[in-house]
This record gives structure tokens, sequence and C-alpha cells, in this order.
């Protein structure tokens, strides 16, 4: 004979595939009746048409199965107003700390952030964030990007994201693509206009997208910030001043040159720099010699001025057009690199 204990022992173990929380821990399991070895539940969704319900009943019935239940029975409800406030109770005395600031940046959160600039737009500060996430993502790692470049999110068009976060209360699911979490202010945006981001605005939205996002567990949080020295840097390192940095350019003089006032002020602010990568470094013809079309060694200079390494050259390439997405395959030559960059990455911090 299965007791209701048991049904909801076992129910513990299964996750609300958006929030990662059990079913029990979010209260929404009601209803449980026992009938022989037949039982029957209620699950009250956060949202109403969630487009889960089918993984859910499965899971649910598995789990049941397992405790040898014969019919499972699953009807869903919808939470009402006062449930899901307190829902969002639950999920945000995780994500903020007493004081109101977002746990994430407590020192002990086991939450590495990594923030990508660069001196200037166009250098591929926004390829580099993705595939790294990406990269970091396949090895296993649980990983979320945050899209605060205010000259243009790009991020969601980059992965193809379609969908909005889903919405409990003023609390955000982050979109999954590529198994990265992925947080983008365009999400909001009624009109993408950037001046409406400046200033202090802007400083409140980074502080309200860390503290306001159920990013659930993470190992690393990557940040695609505006290019240059301008107000969300700054804010960005004092809020922040952990983050380790990561310079993107381009193989020509120029690019480098602008790149390294955004390497000036991360050691201004104390922000470590993971390193230099430089991106377009060359073309790479059809009988391997390479075409350096930007020229060459504005990687090496960059990061000789800012007593960093280069970590990672990254030629022209076009990701697979099929997919529309520009996260390079993981089979690809670039694929192939941002894996040994992310491999790097994992060994620099288990140092
Ligand atoms: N290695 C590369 N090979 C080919 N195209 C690239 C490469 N890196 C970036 N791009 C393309 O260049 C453009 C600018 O890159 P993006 O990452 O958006 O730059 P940023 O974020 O610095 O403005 C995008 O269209 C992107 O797809
Ligand atoms: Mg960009």
């Amino acid at each position: 004979m299965i007791t209701q204990e048991q049904v909801m022992q076992v129910l513990s173990g299964v996750q609300d595939p958006e929030l990662h929380r059990s079913l029990v821990e979010l209260k929404m399991v009601r209803n449980v009746k026992i009938e022989e070895s037949d039982v029957s539940l209620e699950v009250v969704l956060t949202i109403q048409g969630c487009p889960l319900k089918a993984k859910i009943k499965e899971d649910v019935q598995n789990a049941l199965r397992g405790i040898g239940a014969e019919n499972v029975y699953v009807s869903f409800g919808a939470m009402s107003p006062e449930e899901r406030a307190s829902l969002t109770q639950v999920l945000k005395k995780n994500s903020t700390t007493e004081s109101g600031m977002p746990s994430m940046l407590r020192h002990d959160s086991g939450v590495r952030f990594i923030a990508i600039t660069s001196g200037k737009g166009g250098v591929g500060k926004s390829t580099v964030t993705i595939n790294l996430a990406a990269a970091l993502a396949r090895m296993g790692k649980k990983v979320g990007v945050l899209d605060a470049d205010i000259y243009g999110f790009s991020i969601p068009s980059m992965m193809q994201i379609n969908e909005k976060p889903t919405m409990i209360g003023k609390t955000a699911i982050p979109v999954l693509s590529h198994d990265v979490k992925v947080m983008s202010m365009v999400f909001f945006a009624e009109d993408n206009n950037p001046v409406m981001w400046r200033g202090p605005m802007l400083n409140k939205w980074i502080q309200n997208f860390l503290a306001n996002t159920h990013w659930g567990e993470l190992d690393y949080l990557l940040l695609d910030l505006p290019p240059g020295t301008g107000d969300v840097a700054i804010d960005v390192a004092a809020m922040i001043p952990q983050a380790k940095e990561v310079i993107v350019t381009t193989p020509h003089n120029v690019a480098s040159h602008v790149a390294s006032r955004a390497g000036v002020m991360a050691r201004h602010t104390k922000h470590d720099i993971l390193g230099v990568i430089e991106n377009m470094a060359y073309y790479e013809e059809s009988d391997g010699t390479r075409n350096y079309l930007f020229g060459r060694g504005g990687g090496e200079r960059l990061a000789e001025r800012l007593q960093t390494d280069v970590i990672a050259r990254v030629p022209f390439a076009s990701p697979v057009q099929a997919a529309g997405t520009s996260v390079y395959d993981e089979d690809s030559l670039v694929g192939e690199l941002f894996r040994s960059l992310a491999e790097d990455v994992l060994y620099k911090d288990a140092q």
C-alpha cells in the first residue's frame, strides 16, 4: 500500500523544469488521493498554459510508478495570486541577502563572473561571450549570460532566442539556449532605445537583473559589457570587483589601441584580466594557408601593454548558417578553439 508520505517523498525528487526546484518545495502538489495502487493528484502551475505541462506529468508519473503506482492521474490547476506571491518569496529569499544585495555577489556564492569587454564595438565581443558560454556548458558547467551591452543587446538574436522569460511576479526565469541561461535587457525594452539605459537607471537595471532573475545554481556568469570605459564598465567594476575580465580585439592596430583603454580600466578597477582574445585573427584558405586580412600582432601588443597573454586567436569563420545562430558547432574549428579556451578558464580557476 502506497502512503501519502511516500508520494510526497518521491515527488520531492521531481523538479519544476523551469525553476529547477522540487514540486514539493514549491508547494505545487495538492489533493493527493490513493486508492489501492492508483494515485491521483493535482499540480498547481505557476503560470496558466504552462508549456511544460507534459514534461511535469511524465516526470510525476514515472516517479510514482517507481514506488509501485499502477495508474497515475495528474490534473493541473493554477496558483492563486497569494500562492504566486509566496512562491516569489521562496525564490527571492535565495537570490537576495537580507540587505537586498544579490546573493550571487557574495564571495562565498560559488559563482564566477567573467566580464567580456573591448575597446570598440564590432570586434566580436558578443560572439566570444556566447561561444565561451556554450563551451563551458558543454563541459557540464552551469552557465548564465547577462547581455548588458547598451549599444546593442544582440545576444538573444545571436542565439536565435525568440521567446521571452517566464515571469513569476517580478522574478524572471532566464531563457535557456544551448544549455546557457540567458537574460537580456532587450526582453524588457519596448523599442531597444539605448539612451534610456544610461546612467543610474542602468546601474539599477544590472543590479535588478542579478537579484530578480531566478538564475538557480550557477558556476559561471558571463557579462557582455558595452565597449569602452563608460558608465556601465565602472558600475560593474564597483558592483562585481571579483569579476575577471576578457578583452576582445581584432589584430588591427587601432582596435587594439582603443581596447587597451578598457584594459587600463580593468587594472584601475582591480578586475583581474584573464587575457586577450584576438578575434578575426586570420582567414584560413582551403589549402590551409592563413590570410591575415586585418594585419597581425594587435592582440600581442595589447596583451603586452596589459601584462597579460593572448589566450585565443579566433579565425574568420561562419557559423552553420542553416542553424541561424552565432554559436559555432561543437566540432567546427572555432567550436574546438572555444572548448580549449573553456578548458583554460577552468584550469586557471582551479589554481
Ligand atoms: N571570428 C569571426 N568570424 C566571422 N564573423 C565574425 C567573427 N566574430 C564576429 N563575427 C561577426 O562580426 C559581427 C560583429 O560581432 P559581434 O560579436 O556582434 O561584435 P561586438 O559584440 O563586439 O559588437 C557579427 O556579425 C558576428 O557574427
Ligand atoms: Mg555585441
